[in-house]
């Protein structure tokens, strides 16, 4: 099977990101076909900063890499360096109907939160994540629910045009993040996020005095059982999900293990614990820092892998289309 997703060029990430979504992209690279592109054109659909583009499209192949993305087991490139992308959204766009794209809750979302700069690009966010998605023949498309209605609205893409101009394209199907969703430290009953303050996440690359620290002060409740209670427990709950889902014990096991231990224990072992698996996180970092050249070499080897697939079906696209 052909897995496709992309990565939105942005900088650090936490551990709800890693838990949530890449997690999961790292173990399907063990069984499946991956492809996964920086979607660095899609970044320009919204306000940016031009010298800062590529530095964030290299932090974040850094960012991958470093937690696990391997480009000997996936292909990963630049979304805007194969060029099919863009000539396949114009041609998707010819037989899309406007209002399928306005009705888009993203769109509507940032067309509020930038009404300045509520551009045609925005409007056709839509149709270039149909074409990353097309060109590679993807049966499977792991996104947040958020990302989940662009998936939904390139299947209808994608059988129009079949029906238009003759069977071209494979219909993807969407695949849900079945990651838990990690609370912020600091309010539990809240979605851990990177626009918040830093002391309410643990980034993938915090330094251990920093983990233990926000661990340490991570909001809990006065009692002093451990006990998985989302309700009446959600600081304790959620870092037990944490401790559970990156030692790989049951939370069963765990509530057991500490069982009389108290609060501090807990959080100290757990503090522990993040220590010793992000480790090599941060040691990858630091080593791929070290060697922009070799990262360049991997981006521009997935570019070719890519733009290999990406050209057997644009030559279909055409043919279908009368451009040949
Ligand atoms: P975002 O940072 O919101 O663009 O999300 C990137 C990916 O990480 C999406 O697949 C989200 O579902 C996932 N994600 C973000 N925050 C969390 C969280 N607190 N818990 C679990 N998954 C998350
Ligand atoms: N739009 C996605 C997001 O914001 C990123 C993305 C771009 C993507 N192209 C894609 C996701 C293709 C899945 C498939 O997160």
């Amino acid at each position: 099977m052909r897995i496709f997703s992309g990565i939105r060029p942005s900088g650090e990430l936490h551990i709800g990101n890693y838990l949530g979504a890449i997690k999961q992209w790292i173990e399907l690279q063990e069984k499946e076909e991956c492809v996964f592109c920086i979607a660095d054109l899609h970044a320009t659909t919204t306000p940016y900063q031009p010298n800062q583009l590529s530095k964030a499209v290299f932090a974040t192949a850094v960012t991958y890499i470093s937690a696990g993305l391997d480009p000997e087991k996936c292909i990963l490139f630049v979304q805007s360096k194969v060029k099919e992308h863009t000539e396949l959204t114009w041609l998707l766009g010819t037989i899309t109907p406007v209002g399928d794209l306005k009705r888009m809750t993203q769109f509507k979302e940032k067309s509020k939160e930038h009404p300045q700069y509520v551009n045609a690009g925005l409007l056709n966010y839509p149709l270039l994540m149909a074409s990353d998605i097309l060109l590679y023949q993807t049966d499977l498309v792991p996104v947040g629910k958020d990302q989940s209605q662009h998936v939904e609205l390139t299947r209808e893409i994608a059988r129009r045009f079949n029906k238009k101009f003759g069977e071209t394209f494979k219909i993807p199907k969407v695949l849900l993040s079945k990651g838990e969703k990690i609370m912020s430290l600091k309010n539990p009953t809240k979605k851990m996020s990177k626009t918040d303050n830093p002391q309410t996440y643990i980034g993938l690359f915090d330094k251990p005095e920093a983990i233990k620290k926000k661990i340490y002060s991570a909001k809990t409740d006065s009692e002093k059982e451990i006990k998985f209670d989302v309700k009446r427990k959600p600081g304790i709950s959620n870092l037990l999900a944490i401790y559970s889902l990156f030692s790989g014990f049951p939370i069963k096991e765990i509530e057991k293990e500490f069982k009389e231990k108290g609060y501090q224990v807990f959080k100290e072992k757990l503090a522990q614990l993040l220590i010793e698996k992000l480790e090599p996180f941060r040691r990858k970092k630091k080593e791929l820092e070290l060697h922009p050249d070799y990262l360049e070499k991997v981006l521009e080897d997935g570019r070719k892998r890519a733009q290999a697939i990406a050209q057997q079906t644009m030559e279909k696209v055409r043919k279908k289309m009368g451009l040949f």
